[in-house]
């Protein structure tokens, strides 16, 4: 029972061709760097198999509850983030910009790592490392200066991070369905291949059980460090993407009959698993190169982040039998998953422009991918890029979206008073119902360890600096990252909206929600 007044907004909005379509897309977005590179080496260095107890705990108190609530609304208002938020509220409009600002942040550099995996793709075919990878990766390949700004291009970086962009682009101006639902229906699969056979290979190398006896044997006593909690916590954020905004905006696409919490569940079920595969995967393959050095998987350094990826595994990969199919894998394992969270991070940014401009996909598209293919390249193609990136990587995930998944929580459930509606929207819609114990997980329990979680950061952060960066690098590149999303929230907020049914924010499209139904 839309009103007149909602149809023209609802008679226009894409949709993916069928459910499937969404899943996937929401399990490409989730499925990414963070599941590789990032899983195996935190679970690792924060309890091993006791890491499995905090991040499933984070998983089902914060992880899921948090993904409902980005589904539900997107769902319900039907919008990307700034005009979903300014739809439950005229004055929240300034958040959903800050999570659009985080995106833009993220994608311009998820970028540059997508087109290192590309280079180390062709460089496995003749391990063009050769036997010090760490020198070949930091001084050859990508040129590391100090950290100033340099505008030294890096073409072994510059060239795959064209065609990174380039891909973006047409996809983008693809559309929802047949532009990222493709992609997403062709790449997924083809990621569990290849990596479910990089997998199978790496356990058949000697000493890969003592790899997963590494990775599992659980050090029950970091479960009573706070760090390994955060850990979890951020683990998770990151991991399933969610308060970003992607999910509000992949949810908006859904057809109005669409079961949201059950795809939540399977979204998120299928994320774990495909990061806890990676964790077998990456642990069997160090128990190898144990074996090969003669020592234990504890001795071994550089086991997560891009060292993992791009120093490590290529160590690895050149004293393995068929090294080069192996390296190839794993690559384009990389680039399979990191397209497909670029799309999802690029379609929120570039949703959210379309509506407040209200200017078509095409136009949205073309002027997303070119400004942030143009800062990316800038930035993340020089000789400075691998410093800059670790620290803006460093700030936008542990202070930018901590705290827009707490405010994202307290604005919806205890200011705008949201949190039934919601509830009541996603039981309407879906087979697996939530409780009441729904809004208490969300508006209270997540703000309060996320709230935790943010000071220590914010106090270890300025106390201790970041890797002796210097102070006025940590200032603009980290702080001021945090900076320049405050500023996009404000600036693009006061910006007007040009269509007078968005700037009026009134939102009927869905019949009010029924006492009696929850
Ligand atoms: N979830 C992705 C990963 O695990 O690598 C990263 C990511 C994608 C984060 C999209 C944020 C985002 F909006």
């Amino acid at each position: 029972m839309a009103t007149a007044m909602a149809q023209p907004a609802q008679e226009s909005r894409e949709q993916w061709n069928h459910q499937a379509g969404f899943i996937l897309a929401a399990i490409g977005s989730a499925v990414g760097l963070g599941n590789i590179w990032r899983f195996p080496g935190v679970a690792y260095s924060s309890g091993s198999g006791a890491f499995l107890i905090p991040y499933l705990i984070a998983l089902l108190t914060a992880g899921i509850p948090i993904l409902f609530l980005d589904y539900a609304i997107g769902h319900r208002f039907r919008a990307a983030p700034p005009l979903a938020f300014r739809r439950m509220a005229k004055w929240a409009e300034p958040l959903g910009w800050f999570q659009t600002g985080l995106l833009f942040v993220i994608g311009i550099y998820y970028a540059a790592v997508i087109a290192w995996a590309m280079s180390y793709f062709v460089f496995s075919f003749d391990l063009r490392w050769g036997d010090d990878p760490a020198t070949f990766f930091v001084s050859e390949y990508l040129q590391v200066g100090d950290p100033v700004v340099s505008t030294t291009p890096v073409w072994g970086v510059l060239i795959p991070m064209a065609l990174v962009w380039i891909l973006m682009l047409v996809v983008l101006l693809l559309g929802v369905a047949n532009g990222i639902g493709k992609l997403n229906m062709i790449f997924i699969p083809l990621l569990v291949v290849i990596f479910t056979a990089l997998v199978i290979r790496a356990l058949f190398l000697p000493g890969a059980l003592d790899g997963l006896d590494a990775f599992f044997t659980p050090d029950w006593a970091a479960l009573a460090d706070p760090n390994v909690w955060i850990a979890a916590y951020a683990q998770i954020f990151f991991s399933l993407s969610i308060a970003f905004g992607i999910m509000i905006t992949y949810a908006s696409y859904q057809r109005r009959k669409a079961n949201m919490t059950s795809s939540g569940l399977v979204v998120a079920f299928a994320n774990s698993s495909f990061e806890l595969l990676a964790g077998i995967g990456v642990f069997a393959t160090l128990g190898f190169m144990a074996h090969q050095a003669n020592t234990q998987v504890s001795e071994l350094e550089g086991l997560t982040g891009p060292i993992l990826s791009f120093v490590t595994f290529p160590k690895v990969i050149a004293e393995m039998p068929g090294g080069n199919i192996f390296g190839m894998l794993f690559f384009a394992s990389l680039v399979l998953a990191g397209v497909t969270s670029l799309i999802s991070i690029m379609q929120g940014v570039s949703a959210s422009v379309q509506e407040k401009f209200s200017i078509d996909r095409i136009k949205a598209g073309l002027i997303v991918s070119i400004l942030m293919g143009a800062v990316s390249l800038f930035l993340f193609s020089t000789t400075s890029g691998l410093i800059a990136l670790d620290t803006v990587d460093m700030w936008s995930n542990n202070i930018g979206i901590v705290l827009s998944a707490i405010v994202m929580s307290i604005l919806t459930i205890w200011i705008m008073r949201r949190g039934r509606e919601l509830r009541i929207h996603l039981n309407a819609v879906s087979t697996f119902k939530v409780g009441p114990w729904w809004t208490v997980l969300v508006g209270i329990l997540g703000p309060v360890v996320l709230g935790f979680m943010l000071v220590q950061r914010v106090i270890t952060l300025i106390t201790e600096g970041y890797e002796g960066y210097p102070g006025w690098y940590i200032g603009v590149f980290g702080w001021g990252t945090i900076a320049f999303v405050f500023i996009v929230s404000v600036v693009f907020t006061l910006i007007p909206w040009r269509r007078k049914e968005f700037s009026d924010a009134q939102f009927n499209a869905w019949p009010p929600v029924k006492e009696n139904r929850s």
